[in-house]
């Protein structure tokens, strides 16, 4: 829940761009890509295992709230353009991805985008990104998530886990969750830094 004023002041906390072969991630700009992504968290197709948003203004919805955390400082959130072939159409913005609340990453495109391999790209680039821009973790994270992306899958979702998978991760573990249609499980998944940071406790040999 907000207001235009508020939304006024959201700000991404980062100016990275990222090109992909097809694809662009950019940083939010909340004041459209609210609407677009209102839009598509409303459709029950794209949130089937969450529940989809059913409030029709988009400043009382959970998507202002969404759009609050994308824009908190320590946040490493995009917007997914999909480049355009010809100079009379504009680039399409598909999606958002991102680590809302760090280290655990989450991502959501447009459902006419779907099953054509945008969000295993999409991913595989903000992984590589996200480990060169924070060689010691997002800002703020806790030393022990420094070196780890997750991501939490409800069961059913098939496209998602095998987008994880495509782009490098591996489940870890399952555990019960609480869904709108009722008790489910969740499937977390998880990748690693290739080249890890050392924590102080690794970098001395001190095991106490
Ligand atoms: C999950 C999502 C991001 C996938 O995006 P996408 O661009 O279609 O993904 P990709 O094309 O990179 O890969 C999807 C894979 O799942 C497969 N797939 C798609 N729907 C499927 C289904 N219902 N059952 C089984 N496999 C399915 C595709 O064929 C593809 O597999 P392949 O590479 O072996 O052909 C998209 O469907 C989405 O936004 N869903 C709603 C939001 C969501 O679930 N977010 C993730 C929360 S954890």
């Amino acid at each position: 829940m907000g207001t235009e004023a508020e939304l006024s002041t959201f700000k991404s906390p980062h100016d990275v761009v990222v090109e992909t072969e097809r694809l662009r991630l950019r940083p939010v700009y909340p004041l459209t890509d609210l609407y677009v992504f209102h839009r598509m968290r409303r459709n029950p197709r794209s949130m089937q295992t969450t529940g989809a948003e059913t409030e029709e203004d988009p400043f009382k919805s959970v998507s202002f709230d969404r759009m609050r955390t994308m824009t908190s400082p320590g946040s490493f959130s995009f917007a997914i353009e999909l480049k355009s072939n010809s100079t009379d159409e504009p680039d399409a913005t598909i999606g958002v991805m991102g680590l809302f609340r760090p280290p655990g990453c989450g991502y959501l495109l447009d459902e006419p985008y779907w099953g054509r391999g945008y969000a295993t790209e999409a991913l595989s680039a903000f992984v590589k990104t996200y480990w060169e821009y924070f060689p010691e973790g997002a800002p703020g994270i806790r030393p022990e998530d420094r070196n780890i992306i997750i991501a939490g899958v409800y069961e059913g979702n098939v496209a998602s886990e095998k987008v994880l998978k495509k782009a490098g991760f591996r489940e870890i573990r399952k555990e019960p969750v609480e869904t709108p249609s009722g008790p489910s499980q969740e499937t977390v998944f998880m990748i690693e830094r290739p080249n890890k940071v050392l924590l102080p406790d690794e970098v001395t040999g001190n095991m106490i």
